[in-house]
């Protein structure tokens, strides 16, 4: 029996305001229709000013501790997976830390946008698998909606806030994490990119897509690594009982549910509710998915996710 990395308990923060796609026809010249048919999207939570990332982060973080039955005294590692810290530094999984009283182990920020939380729940892996720490929060949170330019229809409309946690721990047994594939290629950084930073014009920035091109790198991006996961664990498609995936756009979904011969109904769809909430997507519809008895012990699910970079990868588990 080998030593992986079980996921322990999930939770999830989703700010109170709903904004749906009718109050984004008054502001911008899109539709209800347009928005849905495109993308699947419905509404999306968008975060009252004042609230920070690492309020939704400790959230989720708490409502994940929650569900494992442990407390922040059992967490040596905490990793926050976002595109939007609260501050340039210090990385905001400190904020979180500090906010749960935790004052031992290490705490740090992972920068892969919307790939973040796959490329987090990895590095946590390898660190658990060493034994060098015991127990993990890995959380995805954003406010992506501080990213938006709001007079750009056709990126303003595909995104919302929200973060997602889970507690992970490295046992020995059959569950747990069984393959992992993480992947980037830069050359196509300015398909996706925020144009500012504290780096170079020492602004925010804004979020820019060429939203037709990433799509076709998604879908092909997206069924390479689930291949390569399934591969490295001896496993098919057709053992899947879950897809959990980042939640951009139904049609990349339905596109990469066909492509590896699935039905869609083993892929867990929460962008309907929420829009693309980069990093926060997988571990908030995760809990989704167990909180409503979908995901059950000993299931063997797929997380990946694809974002700007490009970055994407995969996890492979048995819940
Ligand atoms: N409302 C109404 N019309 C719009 C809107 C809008 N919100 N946005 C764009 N349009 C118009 C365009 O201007 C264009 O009009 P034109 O034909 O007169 O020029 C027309 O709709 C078609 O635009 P396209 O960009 O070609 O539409 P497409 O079918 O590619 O859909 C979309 C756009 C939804 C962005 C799609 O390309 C997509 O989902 N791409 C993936 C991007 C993504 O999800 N990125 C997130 C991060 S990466 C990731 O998570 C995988």
């Amino acid at each position: 029996m080998e030593r992986r990395s079980v996921i322990l308990g999930t939770g999830s923060a989703l700010p109170p305001t709903i904004v749906t796609n009718a109050e984004l026809e008054e502001q911008l010249d899109t539709s209800d229709s347009w928005i849905r048919e495109r993308t699947g999207i419905r509404e999306r939570r968008i975060a009252s000013p004042g609230v920070k990332t690492s309020d939704l982060a400790f959230e989720a973080a708490q409502a994940a501790l929650l569900s494992a039955g442990l407390t922040s005294a059992d967490i040596d590692l905490v990793i926050v997976a976002t595109a939007t810290p609260d501050d340039t530094f210090p990385a905001t999984a400190t904020r979180v830390q500090a906010r749960l009283g935790i004052a031992r182990g290490a705490a740090f920020d992972i920068a892969a946008v919307c790939s973040g939380f796959i490329y987090a729940l990895t590095v946590a892996d390898s660190l658990l698998k060493t034994g060098q720490f015991q127990r993990a929060l890995v959380i995805g949170a954003e406010l992506f909606s501080h990213l938006l330019d709001w007079e750009d229809r056709t990126t303003a409309v595909l995104f919302g806030d929200g973060a997602g946690a889970v507690v992970v721990e490295a046992r020995i047994g059959d569950r747990g994490i069984l393959a992992a594939s993480l992947h980037a290629d830069g050359r196509h950084g300015d398909l996706l990119f925020v144009d500012g930073g504290p780096g170079s014009t020492g602004t925010v920035g804004k979020l820019r897509m060429k939203g037709r091109e990433v799509f076709r790198h998604a879908v092909q991006n997206l069924a390479s690594v689930t291949e390569e996961v399934l591969d490295d664990a001896g496993f098919k498609a057709a053992d899947l009982d879950w897809v959990i995936p980042h939640q951009a756009n139904a049609r990349i979904l339905e596109a990469t549910a066909r492509k590896l011969g699935l039905p869609i109904e083993k892929i867990v769809m929460t962008v309907d509710r929420h829009a693309n909430t980069s990093a926060a997507s997988v571990p908030l519809a995760l809990d989704i998915a167990v909180r409503d008895g979908r995901v059950k012990r000993g299931d063997l699910c797929l997380l990946e996710a694809m974002g700007g970079g490009f970055t994407w990868g995969a996890v492979l588990l048995r819940y």
